[in-house]
């Protein structure tokens, strides 16, 4: 029995997660639910899984009656207390941004395994994370399908083998159409294929979230950027490939469903002997795949933040996720997110060597700085 630990459990990530787990309830014990403030459907988590801990980010008194017999966790300290519980075994990290950054990393001192959904935490602290990881011999397994797919391509693979790596990518609701000039938020987030939060289903329609999993692939798999590439396949059946020196292509197949990568994390290094859903080949049909523009933006900023890393990809995530927030809220146009991402980052005192307490500075100022070249004051 593996006990897990959900940070983000009512999100898109955490809610699948609980789908698998319920399907296997006798392998899996859910520990502890993380998450912001959607108590509603928290309450029923509760009732069907029982866990021991369940953090909430603000106090709630009248929530904690109904249930006696929990442990309630709150605040900053209280995400890193449930993420490092002596009796967990797997983490779940689905909180987007860099809220669990500080938890992941105490977990990983405590040996957790890290089943991580939350890519900002490898773009802004791939460099801190990863040697981190492997000092402390802790497996970090992407929940990501295109990562997902990747390290399970990879398996069995001598390093010197591997002429590339391919991150798939849907193109969004905006690929193959005539952008309209007044992009609003309910057409961004109209993703043809996955279902998701709101912030990844922006950055997908921007094409950043494909920058951000470029990034995410470099630190995982310990990649330059000319390794990585990116191909356009809108029927999103196959996840990401491994080119071999040969020639060789290994790539990985399944219906885009979020709970067989994450099926595939939590059984690790066993494989779950139920099929979520099988690909019919008699309706795909036809799988496309189209290269991309590597000159553009969204591709360039992945390849500086590699390059340069240091405060660069952080203030180019908390710029990104401040101004992606500003859309939604109808304060920035959609055409407006990458240059006023670019304008931010080219504002800012540049820092190779930066330590944790750095990250957080850059976040902090990268988001401050996004609003103030919008006039918003929040
Ligand atoms: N969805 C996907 O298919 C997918 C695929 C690959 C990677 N990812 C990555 O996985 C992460 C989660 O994505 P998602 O789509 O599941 O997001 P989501 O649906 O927006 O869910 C976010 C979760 O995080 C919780 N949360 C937000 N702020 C918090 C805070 N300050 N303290 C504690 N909990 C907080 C939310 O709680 P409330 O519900 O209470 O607000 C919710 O449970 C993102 O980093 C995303 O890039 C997602």
């Amino acid at each position: 029995m593996k006990n897990i630990v959900i940070l983000g459990s009512t999100g898109t990530i955490g809610q699948n997660t609980l789908e698998v787990v319920r399907r296997d309830s006798g392998n899996f014990c859910i520990l502890g639910l993380a998450c912001h403030f959607r108590r509603d459907i928290l309450f029923g988590q509760i009732k069907e899984f029982h866990p021991k801990y369940v953090y909430t980010e603000k106090e709630d008194s009248s929530f904690e009656h109904d249930f006696p017999d929990i442990t309630f966790l709150y605040g900053d300290d209280g995400l890193e207390v449930i993420a490092t519980l002596k009796e967990a075994d797997i983490i779940i990290c689905a909180i987007p941004g860099i809220k669990a950054l500080k938890s992941v990393i105490s977990a990983i001192k405590k040996k957790k395994t890290i089943c991580l959904a939350t890519k900002e935490i490898l773009v802004v602290a791939g460099d801190i994370i990863m040697p981190l990881a492997e000092r402390e011999g802790v497996k970090v397994l992407p929940v990501d399908s295109e990562h997902n797919a990747l390290f399970q391509a990879l398996e069995g693979v001598e390093r010197k083998d591997i002429a590339k790596v391919y991150l798939t990518a849907s193109g969004g609701p905006f690929y193959g159409t005539k952008m309209k000039k007044d992009v609003s938020p309910e057409d961004a987030l109209a993703h043809p294929v996955w279902k998701m939060g709101k912030k990844i289903t922006v950055d997908s329609a921007t094409m950043l979230n494909k920058s951000f999993e470029v990034i995410e692939a470099h630190h995982l798999f310990s990649l330059p950027t000319e390794k990585i590439d990116v191909l356009i396949h809108p029927e999103a059946v196959v996840h990401g490939m491994v080119e071999l020196v040969d020639g060789t292509i290994k790539g990985i197949l399944s219906v885009p469903d979020m709970k067989i990568p994450i099926s595939f994390v939590l059984h690790y290094p066993c494989r779950s002997d139920h099929c979520w859903q099988h690909i019919d080949f008699d309706k795909i049909g036809k799988l496309h795949f189209y290269p991309v523009e590597r000159d553009a933006d969204w591709f360039l900023l992945a390849q500086q933040a590699i390059e340069k890393k240091g405060s660069f990809p952080v203030v180019f995530n908390s710029a990104n996720e401040e101004a992606v927030e500003l859309f939604l809220e109808g304060k920035v146009k959609f055409q407006e997110i990458i240059p006023l991402v670019k304008a931010v980052i080219g504002a800012h005192t540049y820092k190779r060597d930066i330590s944790l307490e750095d990250v957080f500075y850059f976040n902090n100022w990268a988001k401050e700085q996004t609003k103030e070249f919008v006039g918003v004051k929040k």
